[in-house]
Parts: C-alpha cells; sequence; structure tokens
C-alpha cells in the first residue's frame, strides 16, 4: 500500500515527480472511451520504467499458450489485448537536448486526471543541462462523443531563453505486448503514408487479419497563431513521423495539437480503412480541440448524471468511488454488444482484456443501475452470442450436452492457462445463469428470456446434469474434483458454493420454464422442440435439486467451504504476522492450498447471490466463521463483504471494507496496479455502496432501500434507475430522503414499509 496522490472530490491529482510511482501513476491516470484507451504515458520521451499501452476495444491476438496446451482440451492461446500504435508520441528537442523527465531536473510537476470533464493534464517546469527552464502542459483525451477521436495540446513556454524547438510528431506501430508469450511482435505493417501535417499507420495483427488504422494531424501554433510549417517528413515500417523546428522567444508560449482517428475493420471494410479514418480525423480537426473538449465535457456531465454518487465529510472516500465510477464508464459504454469488460478495462495488459464471471456477478448490477436497460441486455447477448462456443467447449472436455462457459474469453473461447482454474473453476457457469434472474428481477424485461435466456439457461443445466456425481451409497449427488471461487483451495470435493449455484441454476431454469409454459406456449414448445428437452430430462433435475449434497459443519451451523475444509488449521488472519501479506507474494503456492487462508468471497458469494434464501442467523454464523479467515487478495473480495457487514450491522467492518475496495488502485492496496487497475472490481465498490450502505435490493418488482451511513460522513447520495424511473437517494445522519427525479412512478419499500413514489415526488424517512 502506498498513498501519493492527493485526494479531491473530482479529480486525482499527483503532485511532483517520482519514478518510482510512474508505472502505478500510468494505471491510474488511464483514459478511455469504450473504443480505446491508453495508459497515462507521457507524449515526450522517458526512458525511465514505463509500461506503454494503447488499446483498441475488441482488438486482441490468440497468443499461443507456453504451457499445457499438450493436455487434452487444454486452450491452444491466451487471446491478449494488443498493444496498438502510439498517437501520442511527441518528441521534444531544444537547442538539441531532448527533454525527458527520467533525465532532466523536473519541478512543480502536477498530473491530474479531471474525472468531471474527462480529461488528463500535466503541468511541470524542466531545466535543460545549460540552465534553460521551461514550462509544460499537456492535456488530452479520447472523445465520449466521437469514439474514434483523440486530441492532445502540448504547450510549452521557454522561461529564460530565445532558442529552438525541434519536435518530432510521431506515430508508433512497431510496438510489442509486454506479456508477449514469445517474445515476438503482433502487428504486421499494411500501409503508412505522410502528406502535408498528416500521417497515417495502418497495421494487421499476424493472426485473425484485425487491421488497425491510425491517421493523424499535427498544427502547431503560437500566441494563437498557427505556424505555416512543412514538417520533414520520415517513415520506416510502422512508423511515420514529422519533424518541425519552431523558434522559441523566451514568455512565448508554442502549442503543438495532434488529432488522431483510430478505426479498425471490426467495424469497417478493411479497405476502407485509411479513407474513413481521414474522413473522421477531417471531422475532429474541423472541430479543434476546444470544441472537442468541451463536447467532452458535456458527454461525460451526462454519464454523472446517471451514475454519480455523491459523499459529503470524506474525500477520500468520495474520491474513491467516482475513480470507480469514471474508470467503469471509460471502459464500458454497452453501445457494441460484442464488447465485454476486462479486468485491467484499457489499463494494462495483465488478464488479457478478456472477459471473465466478474461480469456477471460483479459489474451487471452497475450497468442495471445506471444506463439505460439495453447495456445490461447487450452484456447478457454477448453470452448467448457466445453459447455454441461454450457447447464446445463442453464437448472438448468430454461432456456430450451442454455448455460450459470459458472462464476468461475473447470470442466465446476458452483462454484461460491454469488447469485447475480452467477445468475446475466451473462455478463460472452459475453466475451467467444467475445474471439472467439478476437482469430479469430488476428490469421486469421477461422477454429476455423467451427471446435468448432459456437456451443459455438450459444448456448450462445439462453441463450441471452431466457434471455432478451420483454417490449410490448416500443417494446423493455431489460435485467433485473443483475449484470455488475461493482459488486459494484448488482440486476439492463440494465446493458449497459450486453445489450450490449449480442447483439454484436447475430449479430457476424449471421455473423459467414452467414461465414460459403459462405465458405462451407457442414460444415454449418452440423451445422444447429445438432443445430437444424431454419430461426425463427435466426430472432429472428435479432429482438433483432434492438430491445435492452440501457439506455443513453440525457443531458451528455453518456451511462448508469444501468437504475437507474442516481438516485444516483454521487460524484467523488477524494472528499472522504481517510479514506474510500479501500471501501470494510470500507463500508458495503449495504453502497458500494447504492452508485455510481465503482467497475471496467463496461460501459468502453464495449467502450474497441468494440472499433472500437464508435468514440473518445464518448470515451472521458463516461470515463471523469465514471473514476472520479470509486475505482478500482478490480485488472482488471486500466487496461482498461489505455488503453482508452491511446487512448484518458490522459498521465498522463495512467501513473498513468500504475503503478496501473503492481505494484499491489509489492507494495501490495490493502492491499491484503498476499492471493495471482492477476496473472489474470497481463496479464491486458501486454495489458496496447502493447494495451496502443504501441496501438496495429488488423483490416482487419493488425496490428496497435499508440504508445506513457510515459515521464518518455527513451523508451520500446516490442515482438508481429502475423500471424507468431515475431515483435520488440522499441519506444524512438523520434521515433518508428518496426523490423521484422522473413521471414514473416506482413501488418502493424503504426499511420494510411499502409505498409508492409518485413521478417527481419525495419521500422523507427518519433514519
Ligand atoms: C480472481 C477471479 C477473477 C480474476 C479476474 C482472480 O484473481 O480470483 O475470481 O475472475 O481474478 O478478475
Amino acid at each position: 500500500m502506498k498513498k501519493y496522490l492527493i485526494e479531491h472530490e473530482w479529480s486525482i491529482i499527483e503532485e511532483g515527480f517520482d519514478p518510482n510511482n510512474h508505472e502505478v501513476s500510468e494505471s491510474v491516470f488511464s483514459i478511455g472511451n469504450g473504443h480505446m484507451g491508453q495508459r497515462a504515458n507521457f507524449e515526450e520521451t522517458y526512458t525511465g520504467a514505463s509500461l506503454q499501452g494503447s488499446y483498441m476495444a475488441g482488438v486482441y491476438y490468440p497468443d499461443k499458450t507456453r504451457v499445457g496446451w499438450w493436455k487434452n482440451g487444454y486452450p491452444e492461446y491466451f487471446a491478449k489485448v494488443l498493444n496498438s500504435t502510439n498517437w501520442i508520441g511527441l518528441k521534444i528537442v531544444i537547442d538539441g537536448e531532448e527533454l525527458d523527465l527520467y533525465q532532466t531536473k523536473v519541478s512543480e510537476f502536477v498530473r491530474e486526471l479531471n474525472m468531471k470533464e474527462g480529461y488528463l493534464q500535466r503541468t511541470f517546469k524542466a531545466e535543460l543541462q545549460d540552465g534553460k527552464q521551461l514550462k509544460v502542459q499537456a492535456t488530452r483525451f479520447v472523445s465520449i462523443v466521437d469514439k474514434e477521436v483523440g486530441a492532445l495540446k502540448y504547450e510549452i513556454t521557454p522561461l529564460n531563453f530565445n532558442g529552438t524547438l525541434t519536435t518530432t510528431s510521431y506515430l508508433d506501430g512497431d510496438i510489442k505486448n509486454e506479456d508477449a508469450n514469445y517474445d515476438e511482435k503482433f502487428w504486421d505493417p499494411v500501409n503508412t503514408w505522410i502528406k502535408d501535417n498528416r500521417m497515417s499507420v495502418t497495421l494487421k495483427t499476424k493472426k485473425l487479419d484485425f487491421h488497425f488504422c491510425s491517421t493523424v494531424e499535427t498544427q502547431i501554433f503560437s500566441n494563437g497563431t498557427k505556424l505555416e510549417l512543412t514538417g520533414t517528413a520520415k517513415e520506416a515500417i510502422k512508423y511515420a513521423s514529422l519533424v518541425y523546428d519552431v523558434p522559441l522567444t523566451e514568455g512565448e508560449s508554442i502549442t503543438i495539437y495532434k488529432y488522431a482517428a483510430n478505426v479498425t475493420n471490426r467495424d469497417y471494410d478493411t479497405d476502407q480503412l485509411e479513407t474513413v479514418s481521414s474522413t473522421v480525423l477531417d471531422l475532429a480537426v474541423s472541430k479543434g480541440f476546444d470544441q472537442l473538449k468541451q463536447e467532452q465535457a458535456k458527454g461525460w456531465a451526462n454519464k454523472w448524471l446517471d451514475s454519480d454518487i455523491v459523499i459529503e465529510g470524506d474525500v477520500a472516500a468520495q474520491q474513491g468511488i467516482r475513480f470507480n465510477i469514471f474508470q467503469l464508464n471509460q471502459t464500458y459504454t454497452g453501445e457494441d454488444e460484442r464488447l465485454n469488460i476486462g479486468p485491467k478495462g484499457f489499463t494494462g495488459e495483465k488478464y488479457g482484456g478478456s472477459t471473465y464471471w466478474d461480469t456477471e456477478a460483479y459489474c451487471l448490477p452497475f450497468y442495471l443501475a445506471t444506463a439505460d436497460q439495453k447495456i445490461a441486455r447487450n452484456l447478457l447477448v454477448y453470452r448467448h452470442n457466445h453459447l455454441e462456443k461454450a457447447k464446445e467447449n463442453a464437448r472438448k472436455l468430454g461432456f456430450e450436452k451442454g455448455a460450459l462457459y470459458p472462464m476468461v474469453t475473447m470470442n466465446g473461447e476458452e483462454c484461460h492457462n491454469e488447469w485447475e482454474i480452467t477445468f475446475e473453476e466451473i462455478h463460472r457457469n452459475g453466475a451467467i445463469a444467475y445474471a439472467i434472474y439478476n437482469y430479469v428481477n430488476y428490469t421486469g424485461d421477461k422477454s429476455y428470456l423467451g427471446e435468448y435466456g432459456i437456451e443459455v439457461l438450459a444448456e448450462i443445466s445439462r453441463f450441471w446434469e452431466e457434471r455432478v456425481n451420483y454417490v449410490p451409497a448416500k443417494d446423493v449427488y455431489m460435485i467433485l474434483g473443483v475449484t470455488g471461487p475461493n482459488e486459494y483451495d484448488n482440486n476439492i470435493d463440494n465446493n458449497w458454493y459450486t453445489n450450490r449455484i449449480a442447483s439454484w441454476t436447475l430449479e430457476y431454469t424449471i421455473e423459467v420454464l414452467d414461465y414460459l409454459k403459462k405465458s405462451d406456449s407457442v414460444l415454449y414448445q418452440k423451445w422444447i422442440d429445438k432443445l430437444e428437452l424431454k419430461d426425463e430430462e427435466v426430472n432429472q433435475w428435479k432429482d438433483i435439486i432434492k438430491k445435492m449434497y452440501y457439506p455443513i459443519d453440525d457443531e458451528r451451523n455453518v456451511f462448508l467451504q469444501q468437504d475437507n475444509f474442516l481438516n485444516k488449521e483454521l487460524i484467523p488472519v488477524a494472528e499472522l504476522d504481517k510479514k506474510h501479506l500479501p500471501l501470494n507474494q510470500n507463500w508458495s503456492w503449495d504453502r497458500i492450498l494447504r492452508s485455510c487462508f481465503i482467497k475471496q468471497a467463496d461460501v459468502l458469494q453464495g449467502l450474497y447471490f441468494l440472499n433472500h434464501e437464508f435468514d440473518l442467523d445464518t448470515i451472521k454464523r458463516n461470515f463471523d466463521f469465514y471473514e476472520p479467515m479470509t486475505v482478500h487478495e482478490s480485488s472482488l473480495s471486500p466487496c461482498v463483504h461489505s455488503i453482508l457487514a452491511c446487512q448484518l450491522g458490522y459498521k465498522d467492518k463495512a467501513y473498513e471494507m468500504y475503503l478496501r475496495t473503492a481505494r484499491l488502485d489509489l492507494d495501490n492496496y495490493n502492491n499491484d496496479t503498476e499492471d493495471g487497475c482492477h476496473t472489474t472490481s470497481m463496479a464491486g465498490t458501486w454495489m458496496s455502496v447502493v447494495q451496502g450502505f443504501g441496501g438496495m435490493k429488488i423483490k416482487d418488482n419493488r425496490l428496497y432501500l435499508n440504508p445506513f451511513i457510515p459515521g464518518e460522513w455527513q451523508s451520500f447520495s446516490f442515482k438508481v434507475v429502475f423500471r424507468g424511473a431515475r431515483l435520488l437517494v440522499q441519506v444524512d445522519q438523520e434521515k433518508v430522503t428518496i426523490i423521484n427525479e422522473t413521471t414514473t412512478s416506482v413501488d418502493l419499500s424503504v426499511y420494510n414499509n411499502q409505498t409508492q413514489l409518485d413521478g417527481k415526488a419525495t419521500v422523507e424517512i427518519a433514519l
């Protein structure tokens, strides 16, 4: 953990430049717009440690697996989000000396991520070796309005000299992924051109034929007047640049603008890319930097209108939650149903930018409550589109029927690379089924079930049907050889959570079949025929539901994480010397696996998902048993604990867990933010506020709220979009106020008092 960022309500701010923090800052200050994104690399040369990263959504590379591919059923490749052309590059040379913040003396350095308006800005003073001083201000953003456009403004003011600035504005496509398995470059050149002040680089991936074209225009202004300069063109393979010499006069600013249009053949015909890119660029240039930036501010204001959370009296908490919301909205906008939410968003290479169960288990509620319903629906349709691949995946592993969704994927194919997860962390199938329930429960949109949902549910149910093991001697069904959400316990038998979510999937699938039969017999029959679903099969599901085995500790009356959990030495984390933490950086894997320590919510994940099935005492007993042994070394862990702690009235624990999730990357809790931010767990932070402190739940088409406010806060407020209405929920130390900002009325329950909140009405309830 390291705290070096300044607390501020709307911005992330770093004051003073310390190269040791640079890679963490490159992650934290990342910018994105759902279509593309990049780490907060410097525009000018930086020779210190840095992870250069520019990413285009949905553009990936199937990098051949390094280990395990010889095992039957093992994925042949790991899909990697591709580091793409660096369009921000500006080499800055002053009278022969290059500006490089790793070498040059820097002062008054301030880096700011303005989350309200969606831009990144840096200011600093630099002193060159011969005493020349200059001031720099660099501002950039990727447009949330014109998705293919990026723009930057780089302003240099010589403070004590006249001289010459030689600047090289470049496009560099000769880049690598740091995590390339075989140290190879993934891009091949297609075309490069330079004309007047424009240059363009088109690349294609060595496999899969993704094409990416980046076209850039550079403009240079002196004191507000555009300079008619002719740059010297320099081309190389996958690289284009223009070099300009500009006279510098003491006290007078030179401003360099770079406009970029980044397009891929995911959206356009391959042979049209250069033309489209030029057209997009024309539009960006005609608007100009200031207009683009104003539109950016407006675009972000709209995003904040639906999704902002305000916390008064605790700037650290306020900054934390806004940072999380900002990063989520930068990563996924829901406009393209082929896309999903990678655990690192556009902030790094780790986890390959691919889709995990994180989306269904953690991200869906955020998009359900803060955005148009179709955005959450698109996330479900994404999995429906991958159903055939999930079936293929199950066949590959030897199952005769059903679908096993991948642990990690880009296109529906499995590409996770650790057998104990790839083959055994099958609970992910349950989260995908649960997301359908969650969506329908939240939105009331039952049409999804008949359109797509039932097909996914039935195929997942079939997987469970085949994966369970009937044990005649005990007349029970077991699920052997699995890894639960707690990845610190592998290849175990009867993970309570997996058994429960499997059986729950069967229950829900039967419920949906019954619903379809009653509501639309024609549609029902269509699915029965298409799925070739026989009564015997449904009866088999019923038998599994009835006879599913659940490990239980009778003495403590808790659900057991797995059959052998009690054979472990049970020690609370509090008794461990701090030097052992985090375990994954200090202990061998063998030692971790034999220990009782839990990486993330496991049994508790089940109690969170299926909360309505359990009484408070049961939740309390299990929480009290498991939480003390949990090390939260997955960023997905604290939020579930925070929500359950709220439910149990464990205010301090809830707040402790909230802070850990909200500021995970800002304070680098897990000591790994340099790899990228924990984007998917950011949705968990949102859940901690809305479902935890706000106590929000949906039951029988009614929105339930049960708010409590941490003692540290004066007030907090959040917005939720529910069944066509948008509600503003404000909680202070005395009362809860709910304002219906729309004209649609809503069925509400606050502290279990049911009411109907009419359009534009307000209700106030004492805490
Ligand atoms: C967690 C998984 C998660 C993955 C990606 C792992 O550390 O244990 O549950 O899906 O990270 O976020």
